[in-house]
């Protein structure tokens, strides 16, 4: 421990790294690669950003914040829940490209970005020591979120094809669900929360409407919260584009939990929510939950000040979301792109003979490097990792922390860079691939 000038908690904060591939993130990022100025600089593909439609959101919000008259409510202190105005335009957001029918404005609960909705969520649900079960692979940075304040446990729910290698982490059943309940009574714990997400992080999994609906009665029947994040819910991939269609064995829609959430109207059903992928603003820190639980909203609305969203960016943004054309087209636009980029990708991993989970949405391909692995252990996982980034400057994330059974398996971000560096990205990490056969 660093320093006992801290709190047990502050002392394991500072030994702990945010996440395992931060310092790589900095040394990639203090040299960058440039098609002309820097063509051998690095490229990292591990942060979780859509870069490909900044440019035409950036001439929106500058056009917003030089036309509009910033109102009176900005500067004073506003309702803990969110700016009612913003809710506003949130839920008619939300209804009409993510629910498809109406949401209400009162149940929504803003705070700063995702991670501050679910440590908001855990903290209101749970108490320390309960467990959340999270189908595994999952994003990492749950464990921390669930944790850190809550003091909730993470259980990776590990599917039996997860076990064998490359899985979407959406083949999950009832009897996988009612073995965790029985693992974690019978250690004498409580099984308190599942947490979904579709798309999934990292595999672009979507769930079926029929799943989500027998899992949602499973829980409410035993009073465990479900919470389904949608953060990637407009990161949508076109699966009928004629490069990647075969691949997907079932079509399959992205349905939003909202209107289940509707029709059950209980108190264990839950919706999260941010702006911070599909518009690609993570740095606004714009996160949201939506419940039809009355309590949560007001417990979570009364201890939320340290998470709210500062009332410009609420103002800001609720006249982008209100532009309902430009949002439509923007909407469109975006999977457009990110559909091109993916199935640049797709086609590049597949003539290098490398697999991957056919993505339906998120900005990630799931990826098995695991032929490559000297030791088939989480070690033998980083020491690949770290070998990629120094022979080629190609930055991905590795596997290890998404709870899934195996090693091998990396997450690529491909939106978060230019077509240009993502050509380069994928044309070393393909003399990396041949390199290593060859040997
Ligand atoms: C599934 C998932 N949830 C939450 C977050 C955190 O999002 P935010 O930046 O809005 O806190 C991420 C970020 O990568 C994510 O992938």
């Amino acid at each position: 421990m660093p320093s006992s000038s801290l709190s047990d908690r502050g002392a394991r904060a500072a030994a702990t790294p945010l996440r395992i591939d931060y310092d790589a993130f900095r040394e990639a990022e203090a040299d960058l690669f440039h098609p002309t100025t820097n063509p051998s600089g690095k490229i990292p593909l591990n942060i979780a950003e859509n870069r490909l439609s900044w440019p035409e959101l950036k001439s929106r919000i500058e056009a917003i914040a030089a036309g509009e008259e910033i109102a009176d409510w900005v500067p004073g202190y506003t309702s803990t829940r969110g700016a009612p105005a913003f809710r506003e335009a949130l839920a008619s957001f939300f209804s009409q490209h993510l629910a498809g029918e109406p949401m209400d404005p009162q149940r929504f609960v803003v705070s700063a970005g995702a991670t501050g909705v679910i440590e908001m969520t855990a903290l209101v649900l749970a108490e320390a020591g309960d467990v959340a079960v999270i189908p595994a692979p999952c994003y990492p940075v749950y464990e921390r979120d669930i944790a850190n304040v809550a003091g909730m446990e993470r259980y990776d729910l590990v599917t039996r094809s997860a076990e064998g290698g490359l899985a979407d982490a959406t083949d999950f059943t009832i009897p996988d669900l009612e073995a965790a309940r029985s693992e974690i009574e019978s250690a004498g714990k409580r099984f308190r929360m599942l947490i979904l997400t579709t798309p999934n992080n990292p595999t672009g999994g979507i769930l079926g409407v029929d799943q989500l609906e027998a899992v949602a009665d499973w829980c409410v029947a035993r009073k465990i919260h479900l919470v389904v994040n949608e953060i990637y819910g407009l990161s949508l991939i076109d699966t009928r584009h004629p490069a990647i269609a075969s691949e997907y064995v079932e079509h399959r829609v992205f349905t939003s939990f909202a209107g289940m959430i509707a029709d059950r109207d209980c108190d264990y059903l839950h919706l999260w929510y941010a702006l911070s992928k599909d518009l690609g603003i993570s740095g606004f820190r714009v996160g949201m939950a939506y419940s039809h639980n009355e309590d949560f909203l007001t417990g979570y609305a009364n201890l939320n000040l340290t998470h709210s969203v500062s009332n410009h960016t609420q103002w800001l943004l609720s006249h982008l979301l209100a532009d309902a054309d430009f949002m439509t087209g923007y909407v469109s636009r975006n999977k457009d792109r990110l559909t091109e980029a993916y199935v640049f990708v797709a086609g590049a991993l597949r003539s290098m003979g490398v697999s991957y989970v056919p993505s339906r949405g998120s900005l990630f391909a799931w990826i098995n490097l695991s032929e490559f692995l000297e030791d088939d252990s989480e070690e033998g996982e980083l020491a690949l990792w770290r070998d990629l980034f120094d022979t080629t400057g190609v930055l991905l994330t590795p596997g290890v922390g998404f709870g899934h059974a195996c090693h091998g398996l990396f997450r690529v971000v491909y939106p978060c860079v230019s077509h240009e560096a993502l050509a380069e990205a994928m044309r070393r990490l393909a003399g990396f691939v041949r390199g290593r056969r060859a040997r």
